[in-house]
């Protein structure tokens, strides 16, 4: 917490200031709030005590989301000293599975604003909203058009609880300060039905436009930012899989952009692909990998994974020759006339095929993932097939939420008979299967897209690279002990999130500046100069420079 000219109420109103029950006696007077908030001074323990018992007496995680959300509205300190006692507990409160529901229910669990809403009727206007956003040095907007949410399909302005639960684990993972950060939801309608005919529903009430519109749109916000933001990276999330592959072609050369769906979830499953390796003591090249879906998480998986295997010494032709991509109409193929321009590298010569089973059963891939956004792709049959054909199968269920994973980790080890390598995109609870206990892993991109984020941020780097996100990938990795990669944990433990971000993002600015992309000197030591950066959920001393308005 800054110091700052605000005083009396005002300071209570705002939530980066405000300490509600732990201003001390000196803070009270020097800011006038004797008698608007009781004659206590609490410690931050104390608070966090009171905020758990709070949490308790909720029956669900979404009424618990509500609370926190809430807590945000009016004590930002607090908020992020909860979420960051216990990460392994709020992060799925916060975010993935718990958000999923907020989502379908935002306009009806609104309370109040958070971010930005930009809506394409203020096109010509853009530079000019922008410039109502209170804080004038934003480093990151995370921003969607609601196209594809999580595994949810085209839910419009629902989909703004996105970008905003997205940019607070920046914060509570690794440390990224918040007021840096503004959450942004560009509006440029839906084809939801049942939303565009819900009177609670907060978006434009007309369908989305062509594709040369909505880009216009983009082009417009994209370059604004650029002037109003001139130190900001924008972080694209949820847009649809052509959406997100192409804005990214459109701006990654010329402005700070990434697009995490297809960047940062690629290098959360190279981590766990990299640990698949470690326990059967192959290389990433050694593996043959066939993909159930196609879009912006699994053609952006499949490019990474590529320019991965280039970094162990085989061409791009020979990497790209190893992955193959199953999607909605089959097996990609040659002969297919459906395929977008960045689907084609993975269209092999092959027989078409509409049966995933078929498919493994001709292709032999050593490793099966799931982006396909259905839950239960991975039946049965298909665990099977994979089993008999590999000793180690890898079978990555990453579609979220809940709901849509391919499989759950206990159909895996059982149907393999335990000899699956397993993670999910969400989090499991561990299985005890044939007497064996195993650690289902999470393969979720908030281990990258925070680390990504603090990289950036301290480095004020120029550009967002593939190799930043590889990098990061092979951190992630290096940090699951050994111990619990037996037990098939393939990801390093929440419960000491920020440390292992902290140790990535220290990985990842190592490599910016070693690429001539940071805009500051060389520190000595990356790891000492990383934690320098990170916010610390604790209040400042109000009392030290306040001034008071006249
Ligand atoms: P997308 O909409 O761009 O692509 C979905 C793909 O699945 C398309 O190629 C589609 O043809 C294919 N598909 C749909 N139904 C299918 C079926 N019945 N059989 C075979 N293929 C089918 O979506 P995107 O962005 O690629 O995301 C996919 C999933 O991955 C979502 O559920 C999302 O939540 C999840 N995801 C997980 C992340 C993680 O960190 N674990 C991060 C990003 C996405």
């Amino acid at each position: 917490m800054a110091s700052t000219a605000k005083h009396g109420v005002e300071i209570l109103r705002d939530p980066s200031l405000n300490k509600s029950t732990a201003f001390t006696e000196a803070e009270k007077q020097a800011l006038d709030i004797v008698g608007l908030v009781p004659d206590v001074t609490e410690t931050e323990e104390l608070q966090l005590r009171r905020v758990m018992m709070q949490l308790s007496e909720k029956n669900t995680d979404l009424e618990r989301y509500i609370y926190l959300v809430n807590l945000l509205d009016h004590n930002e300190t607090l908020f992020y000293r909860t979420v960051m006692s216990d990460p392994a507990r709020f992060l799925p409160i916060v975010y993935d599975p718990t958000i999923a529901e907020a989502c379908l229910k935002f306009g009806h669990i609104y309370r109040q604003p958070r971010g930005m809403y930009l809506s394409i009727t203020r096109r010509g206007k853009v530079k000019e909203v922008l410039k109502n956003w209170p804080e004038k040095d934003v480093r990151f907007i995370c921003v969607t058009d609601g196209g594809r949410i999580l595994g949810l399909g085209d839910i419009g302005a629902n989909g703004a609880a996105i970008p905003i639960g997205k940019l607070q684990l920046y914060t509570a993972c690794a440390g990224v300060p918040p007021q840096y950060l503004l959450p942004m939801y560009l509006d440029a309608g839906t084809n939801n039905e049942q939303y565009l005919h819900d009177p609670l529903y907060l978006g434009l009430r007309r369908t989305r436009p062509s594709t040369e519109e909505l880009y216009a749109f983009v082009d417009e916000f994209v370059e604004a930012v650029q002037e109003v933001f001139p130190k900001c990276c924008i972080h694209f999330e949820d847009w649809t899989g052509a959406d997100a592959v192409h804005l990214l072609q459109r701006y990654r050369d010329q402005y700070c952009v990434y697009n995490d769906d297809v960047q940062g979830t690629a290098g959360i499953t190279l981590a766990g692909m990299i640990n698949a390796t470690k326990l059967k003591g192959t290389k990433l090249k050694d593996e043959k990998y066939l993909f159930l879906g196609a879009g912006s998480a699994g053609v952006g998986l499949a490019n990474l994974l590529c320019s991965a295997l280039v970094a162990q010494g085989i061409s791009l032709k020979e990497a790209q020759s190893r992955v193959f991509m199953f999607d909605i109409n089959g097996l990609l193929e040659s002969t297919r006339k459906d395929l977008a321009d960045f689907q084609r590298p993975y269209a092999h010569q092959h027989a078409p095929t509409r049966d995933f089973v078929e498919a493994i059963e001709s292709i032999k891939p050593t490793t099966i993932i799931g982006v396909s956004t259905v839950g239960g792709a991975f039946n049965q049959k298909v665990i099977e097939t994979m089993s008999r054909i590999n000793e180690r199968p890898v079978v990555l269920a990453l579609s979220n939420p809940t709901e849509h994973a391919e499989c759950t980790p206990e159909q895996a080890y059982t149907w393999s008979k335990g000899k699956a390598i397993y993670a999910a995109g969400v989090q499991f609870a561990p299985i005890h299967y044939n007497g064996q206990t195993f650690l289902p892993g999470q393969a979720n991109n908030f281990y990258i897209f925070p680390a990504i984020g603090m990289a950036v941020f301290a480095t004020r780097a120029k550009r967002v690279t593939d190799e930043m996100f590889i990098e990061a990938g092979q951190a992630v990795a290096d940090q699951v002990p050994s111990e619990l990669l037996k037990q098939g944990l393939l990801y390093p433990l929440q419960s000491n999130i920020l440390e292992a971000e902290i140790q990535t993002a220290a990985r990842v600015a190592k490599l910016v500046f070693d690429s001539g992309l940071a805009r500051i000197a060389r520190p000595a030591d990356m790891v000492v100069f990383i934690r320098q950066h990170v916010y610390k959920p604790e209040y400042a001393n109000e009392a030290q420079g306040v001034t008071k308005a006249a």
